[in-house]
C-alpha cells in the first residue's frame, strides 16, 4: 500500500495544467485554460482548466475534478493506478508500508497479485539479462530475431529458466503465496499438491495494463517440434481480463492519439518489431478475435484502424473475422495484407523500416472494397457464390452507423460486383428491417427504466414565448426589424439571453464546488456561436465584456437602454416570462416556474446544445452540397471525413438531447 505521506507528496506536486496538457492542447483565455474535452467528442473546446484551483471543469459533458480525478477518469485507473501514474510524471518514489509476507497475503488481493506479476516480471528480466543460461538461450535467441537492446528492455522481455519450479521456488522463497501463483498462473498444481512453473524454458513476453504494470506473461517456445505449442499465455485472473487488454496500448497510446490511427497485429513479435523501425501506433490482439472491450479500448484514442495481417490464406481469414464489430462501432477500418507470407515483423527483419514504412502507407485498403475483391476472387463466375458475396457485403455496409459512407460504400461496390445500386440498396433496407425488429425490442426495454418524473418540462418553447409586446401587436411572427420572420434559431438565441439574465449570477451547483456561476459557463460554452438576432446579440456581446471583468451585468442594465429592441427582449425575459406563454395551461405552468431553478443544469444544456445542434446541421448541409457537386477524390475523402466527424458531433448532441428531453 502507497503511504499517506507518498500520495499528500503526489497531490501536492501535480499541477493541473500540466497534467491535463499532456492530453489536451490547452490555450489561454482569460485566467483559465481551455482546450476540446478529452471526455467526449466536441470540434470546439468547452474544457477548461483553472490553474488557481487546480480543477478542470467540461462545460459540454460535465466532466470535472482535480488532478487525480482526471487521470482516473481519462485513462480508467484505480485511486492507486492514478497515484502511481502522477508520482512517476513527477519522479517521486513511491514509499509503500511495509509487510511481511503474511500481511501481504491477507491484504487486497489484487494489490498482491499485481505486486506478484510485478516481481515475476523482475525474475525473468534477470534471467534474460544476468544468468548464463538466460544470455546464452533467451538474449541471443531475441537478438538473432533481430531486436535492439533498447527494444528488449523497453517491453520488459524476459527469460524463463528451462526448470520444472526454478520460479515457484523463488517466488515461495520470497514469501508469496501459492495460492496467488496458481492465480496468476505462473504456477500450475500437480495433483499431489505440488507446483511447477508454467513458462519453463520460453522468453517471456510481460503483458502490460494501460497504466504499464505488469498483468499477465506471453511465453515463447524455443523448440522448433511441432507438438510443443508455440505460445503459451496466462489464464484469466483478477488483474488481467483478457477481453480488455490488448497488447502493447500502454507503449501505443500517445502515438495512437498522435497520428488518429491504430494498427492492429496478431502477434507480439509484430508488435516489437513496429516499434523497433519507429511506428509505435500499434497494438496486437495476441492472436485471437477482437472483443467489443478491446475495440471500445481502441476507440478512446482514434476512430482509424488498420488491420496489418499476414497475406496468407489464414491472415486473410483472420482479418475478415472480427471486423464486423470494428464497423458497427462506427470505426473506419483499414486492411494491410503483406506479401508472400511474411507478417509485419518479418517483412520489417527482411527489408527494414524504411521499406516497411513505404509499404504500409501505400498499401492500406478500404476493408469494404478488399472484402469483396477477397469474396469475389473465389466466386469463379458461380452465381449463387455470386449472390452469397453480394449478401456478404451488403451485410458489411449495413452496420456502418453513417449513413454518408454507406451510400459512398454501396456506389463504389456496385461497380466492383457489377451490379445495380438499387439492387443493393433493397438488400441493405432489407437487412436493417431485420435488425430493427431486433433492435426495437432492445429499446423497449431500455426505455422503460428510464424515470423522467423530475425532468422540467422541457420541449421547445412556445413560438411566441420570447416576443416582445411591439412584437406581438405587429402582425403574425415577425421580428422587431419587420422584415425577417422569427425562426426557431432566434427563439433559441432569445433563450440564451433568457438565462443569462435570469440566472447568469446564480451559482452552478452542478459544476461541483459550485462557486461558477452560471454566465460565464454558457458563455463559453458558446465561445464559437455568432448570435444572429441583432438584440440577442448585442446583450451577449455586453456579457462576454464583462466577463472578462469577471463581472455579470444586471438586467436593469438593460432595460433603460437606448436601443429599444434591447430594451424590449431584456424586460421580457424577466418580467415573469411565463405569463407571455398563453399556450400553456396553468398546471404546466406552475410546475415550470417551480422547477427551473431547480433544473438550471438541464435548461443551460440544452439551450447550448440546442444551438451547437443547429450549427452542425449547417454544416452537414454545406458538406452535402459539395458532395453533389461531385468533388475529386482527394476532396471527396476531406469531404467524408469531415461529415463523419459532424455527424458523430451530431449524434452526440442528438443523444444528450435526447436524455433530457421529456417526450
Ligand atoms: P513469432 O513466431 O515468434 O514471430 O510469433 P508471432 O508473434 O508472429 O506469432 P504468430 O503470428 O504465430 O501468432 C500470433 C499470436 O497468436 C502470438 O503472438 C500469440 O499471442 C498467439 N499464439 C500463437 N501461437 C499460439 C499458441 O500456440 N497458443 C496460444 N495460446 N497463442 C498462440
Ligand atoms: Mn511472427
Amino acid at each position: 500500500m502507497i503511504t499517506k505521506e507518498t500520495i499528500e507528496k503526489v497531490l501536492d506536486a501535480a499541477r493541473i495544467e500540466e497534467v491535463v496538457g499532456d492530453f489536451v492542447d490547452l490555450k489561454k483565455r482569460g485566467t483559465s485554460l481551455i482546450g476540446n474535452c478529452p471526455f467526449h467528442n466536441e470540434k470546439t473546446p468547452s474544457f477548461h482548466v483553472s490553474v488557481a484551483k487546480g480543477i478542470y471543469k467540461c462545460f459540454g459533458c460535465g466532466a470535472g475534478g482535480d488532478s487525480l480525478k482526471f487521470v482516473m477518469e481519462l485513462e480508467k485507473y484505480t485511486y492507486p493506478e492514478a497515484i502511481r501514474y502522477l508520482a512517476d510524471k513527477y519522479h517521486i518514489g513511491i514509499e509503500e508500508v511495509q509487510r511481511s509476507p503474511a500481511q501481504l497475503a491477507a491484504q487486497d488481493k489484487r494489490e498482491s497479485l499485481y505486486v506478484l506479476s510485478s516481481w515475476a516480471g523482475k525474475y525473468f528480466k534477470e534471467q534474460l539479462w544476468t544468468t548464463e543460461n538466460g544470455q546464452a538461450i533467451g538474449l541471443s535467441y531475441f537478438k538473432e530475431r533481430g531486436y535492439r537492446e533498447d527494444i528488449i528492455k523497453k517491453f520488459d522481455l524476459g527469460y524463463s529458466p528451462d526448470q520444472w519450479t526454478a520460479l515457484s521456488d523463488a517466488a515461495v522463497q520470497h514469501g508469496f503465496h501459492k495460492d496467488f501463483l496458481k492465480e496468476i498462473g505462473l504456477s500450475i498444481e500437480r495433483d499431489d499438491g505440488s507446483i511447477y512453473d508454467r513458462f519453463r524454458g520460453r522468453v517471456i513476453f510481460p503483458i502490460h495494463n494501460l497504466t504499464g504494470r505488469i498483468i499477465g506473461f506471453g511465453g515463447r517456445t524455443l523448440k522448433t517440434e511441432k507438438s510443443v505449442p508455440k505460445y503459451v499465455n496466462s489464464p484469466e485472473s483478477d488483474i488481467y481480463h483478457k477481453s480488455d487488454v490488448l497488447y502493447g496500448l500502454n507503449f501505443a497510446k500517445k502515438a495512437i492519439m498522435d497520428k488518429d490511427t491504430c494498427y492492429l497485429v496478431e502477434g507480439y513479435a509484430d508488435v516489437l518489431s513496429m516499434h523497433q523501425a519507429g511506428v509505435e501506433n500499434v497494438v496486437s490482439s495476441s492472436g485471437t478475435s477482437l472483443t467489443t472491450g478491446q475495440i471500445r479500448l481502441i476507440s478512446r484514442f482514434t476512430k482509424n484502424v488498420v488491420i496489418l495481417y499476414d497475406g496468407d490464406a489464414a491472415g486473410i481469414k483472420a482479418s475478415l473475422r472480427g471486423t464486423d464489430m470494428l464497423l458497427e462501432e462506427g470505426l473506419n477500418v483499414k486492411v494491410l495484407l503483406f506479401p508472400d507470407g511474411n507478417d509485419p515483423d518479418s517483412y520489417v527483419q527482411k527489408y527494414g523500416s524504411t521499406i516497411f514504412k513505404d509499404y504500409i502507407a501505400s498499401h492500406q485498403e478500404d476493408f469494404i472494397f478488399y472484402k469483396t475483391n477477397i469474396l469475389l476472387k473465389d466466386t469463379g463466375g458461380d452465381p449463387i457464390k455470386r449472390a452469397e458475396v453480394i449478401r456478404e457485403v451488403v451485410h458489411s455496409i449495413s452496420l456502418i452507423p453513417d449513413e454518408i459512407k454507406v451510400s459512398v460504400f454501396l456506389q463504389q461496390c456496385s461497380h466492383l460486383l457489377d451490379i445495380e445500386e438499387r439492387v443493393l440498396l433493397t438488400e441493405l433496407n432489407k437487412m436493417r428491417l431485420q435488425k430493427g425488429k431486433a433492435q426495437d425490442k432492445k429499446d423497449a426495454a431500455v426505455s422503460a427504466k428510464v424515470n423522467y418524473s423530475d425532468m422540467p418540462p422541457t420541449d421547445e418553447p412556445p413560438a411566441d414565448f420570447f416576443l416582445t409586446e411591439h412584437e406581438r401587436s405587429e402582425s403574425g411572427l415577425q421580428s422587431t426589424t419587420g422584415s425577417s420572420p422569427i425562426t426557431p434559431e432566434i427563439l433559441q438565441e432569445r433563450e440564451v439571453v433568457r438565462i443569462l439574465l435570469n440566472y447568469g449570477a446564480e451559482p452552478a451547483v452542478w459544476e461541483g464546488d459550485g462557486d461558477i456561476p452560471v454566465a460565464p459557463l454558457l458563455l463559453s460554452a458558446l465561445d464559437d456561436i455568432t448570435f444572429e438576432d441583432r438584440p440577442s446579440a448585442f446583450i451577449v456581446d455586453v456579457f462576454r465584456k464583462k466577463a472578462e471583468d469577471f463581472e455579470i451585468p444586471e438586467p436593469k442594465f438593460f432595460f433603460s437602454h437606448d436601443d429599444k429592441e434591447v430594451q424590449d427582449l431584456a424586460i421580457t425575459c424577466v418580467s415573469t416570462p411565463y405569463e407571455l406563454s398563453p399556450n400553456w395551461n396553468d398546471d404546466k405552468r406552475k410546475i415550470y416556474v417551480s422547477q427551473e431553478r431547480e433544473h438550471l443544469k438541464e435548461l443551460t444544456i440544452q439551450a447550448v446544445y440546442r444551438i451547437k445542434k443547429r450549427k452542425v446541421e449547417k454544416e452537414m448541409v454545406k458538406i452535402r452540397e459539395e458532395l453533389k457537386a461531385h468533388p475529386s477524390e482527394s476532396d471527396l475523402e476531406i469531404l467524408l471525413a469531415k461529415y463523419q466527424k459532424l455527424k458523430e458531433a451530431e449524434k452526440l448532441l442528438g443523444t444528450f438531447l435526447g436524455n433530457i428531453v421529456v417526450k
